[in-house]
């Protein structure tokens, strides 16, 4: 399949090449386009035959459900069963914006958009170019991140280009993305508001309005049995080709494990990615070193990760040694990619 890639400027958007993205998605075809989270391969997600094609493109397991993405409130009416009083309170308060709520689902939302699950995600995005072809093609868009399954999510056009040129008919080009990690799912289906998936809006905000928010206990933790509520969540993610530690404790400490890490990997002659901070970058004499971006700016760090782990990926590393951050506000988030990042291969120092 031959793709087409075109650049569209968020602040001018050019209606001729947004007709023909519609046109796509009108005829059941995938077209890829920027969220202000990260990339999204999007389909008609009331279309079945087109939703299948997602998962064919990705390689994606059919039992991870996906997200629908609307322009309105109003759009939403159609697919759930009811809007709970304290969805509503969200809407309003977070969209558009980086988080997905789950909702009962009303009868016209195909199975293979939900993968069976009697609740339906849902998220209107902030990004203008996504708003404007969601309502452009006057249907709700099916849209997981635009990654090959398992590789990280894609931030840049050139991300998606890698992992998906030759099987999407589109790719629109609006540069960089925002905020650099997914959306935040919170389960808002049952009585007790649960975030199953942390990102771009953080359990502090959510704590402002839903003052007994829950956090899937899952989050944190890979295997021993633990299954997440979230079938996306038990899938290996976000991997580099090289093998990863992730480093979980005070700075001093950590920067001491990895020093002497790194001096013991390269004595046994392994390659050394060292993905760090602007404070700890000079601290480092060994290995390829890479900063995030500064401590104090967990919005930078976001935006960083995956394209740092994609980065590495094009080195010649064996093994990755990373810095962990504080797991408060966005950090949870961070924390969270890093932790799958490296299959759960988190040391506390
Ligand atoms: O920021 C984002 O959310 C991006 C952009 C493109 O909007 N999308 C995204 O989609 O990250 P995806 O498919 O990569 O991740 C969706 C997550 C998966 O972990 C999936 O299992 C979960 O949401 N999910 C979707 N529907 C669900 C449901 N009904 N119940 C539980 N989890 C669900
Ligand atoms: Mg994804």
């Amino acid at each position: 399949m031959e793709t087409r890639i075109v650049k569209i400027d968020e602040n001018h958007i050019d209606k001729g090449l947004m007709e023909e993205a519609v046109e796509i998605i009108k005829n059941g075809g995938l077209v890829a386009f920027p969220t202000e989270t990260v990339y999204g391969l999007g389909a008609n997600g009331l279309n079945e035959e087109a939703v299948r094609k997602i998962f064919q493109a990705k390689g994606r397991p059919q039992d991870n459900p996906l997200i629908l993405h609307v322009h309105s409130t109003q759009q939403v009416k159609e697919l759930v069963v009811e809007i709970p009083e304290i969805a509503r309170i969200c809407m309003e308060k977070f969209w558009p914006g980086p988080i997905t709520f789950l909702l009962k689902r009303s009868q016209i939302v195909p199975d293979i958009i939900t993968a069976g699950l009697d609740t339906v995600a849902i998220r209107m995005p902030e990004n203008k170019i996504a708003l404007e072809l969601i309502r452009m093609a006057n249907t709700p868009i099916a849209a997981p991140s635009a990654n090959i399954s398992g590789r990280p999510s894609p931030t840049s056009a050139n991300h998606v280009i890698d992992d998906l040129m030759g099987k999407v008919h589109m790719i629109i080009d609006g540069g960089k993305t925002g905020v650099g990690l997914e959306s935040t799912v919170l389960d808002l289906s049952g009585d007790l508001p649960m975030i199953l998936r942390p990102g771009g809006v953080t359990k502090e905000e959510l704590s402002q309005i839903i003052p007994n928010i829950a956090i899937d206990s899952s989050i944190m933790r890979e295997g021993e049995g633990i299954v997440p509520k979230s079938p996306g969540q038990k899938y290996r993610h976000y991997a580099p080709k090289a093998e990863m530690i992730v480093y979980n404790g005070e700075i001093h400490s950590i920067v001491e494990a990895i020093r002497d890490n790194t001096k013991r990997y390269k004595e046994i002659g392994k390659s050394v990615g060292i993905i760090c901070t602007d404070e700890t970058k000079g601290l480092y004499t060994h290995g390829y070193i890479i900063s995030m971006g500064s401590r104090k700016n967990k919005e930078t760090i976001a935006r960083n990760l995956f394209n740092i782990l994609r980065t590495l990926d094009g080195k010649e590393i064996d093994i990755i040694l990373a810095e962990g951050v504080e797991l408060s506000d966005l950090g949870i988030a961070i924390m969270n990619r890093m932790m799958k990042a490296a299959s759960g291969n988190v040391i506390d120092v």
